[in-house]
């Protein structure tokens, strides 16, 4: 019976070094230490012993289970520890390793120059208003001024979706919706897109961006207009920059004009940016035409109002110096990370 424990304890304890994952070694547990196992079986085995073996033979057991239940405790811990080992290594991280970089994307051109103008009207009081890109005829002509069969449509080519539906061609026709929804004293400007059927070149696109203004109270006159455009001047192209109000038509304005400011780069002299003129042309402007109040319920007997409008386009091509406008469009990173 000794020589048969002792047997078993040596062959479990060969058996049990070979042993590599944690599945056998539990497999190896009830093989041996279980209730069906071989231990226990010895044990069992016991009663048929003498009263004087039994003592003896009691203790080598005891003796073979503590020695297996031990060896097969450090064999469980040893697996682990090389489990965690594995997992540390496979999970390391290397802190050196240069990081990926990351490119931090910016506002476009346009949309910075679109702020700056709106933060420099707001300055001055006026609120911003927003009007839809898809316009009726109606706003975007007939209250304008600009009846049916009216030249002026031709200059604006416009996209039309129905006979009285359009894409919008100037900001022009928010001044209208304000005026329609709002009583005097009015003091807003309207930033967006507008569209006309041109070509693609280096100044034209199908679609660009303007922002309207229009001021309407009692006793508006056109030195109201010089004022506001000589501060927004002044503060968009530098303090010395002077204005230039040239007599011209919009059917919307009355009496109107084109509105240059002198060159920045120049100042007045005369250069490449403003091809010797000393003076570029940034907006049209005008006091409100009599008709265009009357059509929104404002009577012009009491009232007068001044409007303009510039493209945005335009404002950031002069004050970047960008000769094509194609590059405003075409998003290549080499020209957008220059603003
Ligand atoms: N709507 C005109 C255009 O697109 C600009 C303008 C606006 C002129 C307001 C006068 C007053 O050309």
């Amino acid at each position: 019976m000794k020589e048969k424990l002792l047997k078993l304890q040596q062959e479990a304890l060969e058996k049990l070094s070979q042993i590599k994952n944690e599945d056998i070694l539990e497999k190896f547990r009830q093989e041996y230490l279980g209730k069906k196992g071989e231990l226990t079986s010895v044990l069992r085995g016991m009663g048929q012993l003498s009263a004087e073996e039994r003592p003896t033979i009691g203790q080598i057991a005891n003796e073979v289970r503590t020695a297996l239940e031990n060896k097969l405790q450090e064999k469980r811990q040893e697996l682990e520890d090389l489990k965690l080992q594995r997992k540390l290594i496979s999970e390391k991280i290397d802190v050196t390793v240069p990081a990926k970089k990351i490119e931090i994307g910016k506002r476009h051109p346009l949309d910075q120059v679109e702020t700056e103008l709106c933060d420099i009207f707001r300055s001055m009081g006026f609120d911003i208003v927003e009007g839809p890109e898809v316009e009726y005829d109606v706003y975007n002509f007939q209250k304008l001024n600009i009846p049916e069969n009216h030249p002026a449509r031709d200059t604006q080519d416009t996209f039309y979706i129905t006979d009285n539906v359009l894409l919008r061609s100037q900001t022009s026709p928010v001044q209208v919706r304000v005026m329609e929804n709002r009583r005097p004293p009015i003091k807003i400007i309207s930033p967006g897109r507008v569209y006309r059927a041109d070509e693609v070149d280096a100044t034209h696109s199908p679609t660009f961006h303007q922002l309207e203004g229009l001021v309407v109270d009692k006793g508006i006159t056109m030195s109201n207009l010089k004022s506001v455009l000589e501060t927004f001047a002044k503060k968009m192209f530098g303090e010395n920059t002077k204005l230039r109000l040239r007599p011209h038509h919009f059917p919307f304005t009355e009496p109107s004009a084109e509105v240059d400011v002198s060159c920045f780069v120049c100042g007045g002299k005369g250069c490449r940016v403003c091809k010797n003129e000393g003076w570029i042309e940034i907006l049209g402007a005008g006091m409100v035409h009599p008709n265009v109040l009357r059509e929104c319920d404002i009577d012009p007997q009491i009232y007068s109002g001044f409007a303009f409008g510039c493209g945005i386009e335009r404002i950031t091509m002069i004050k970047y110096s960008i000769d094509d406008m194609r590059n405003l469009y075409e998003n290549d990173m080499r020209f957008l990370n220059q603003f």
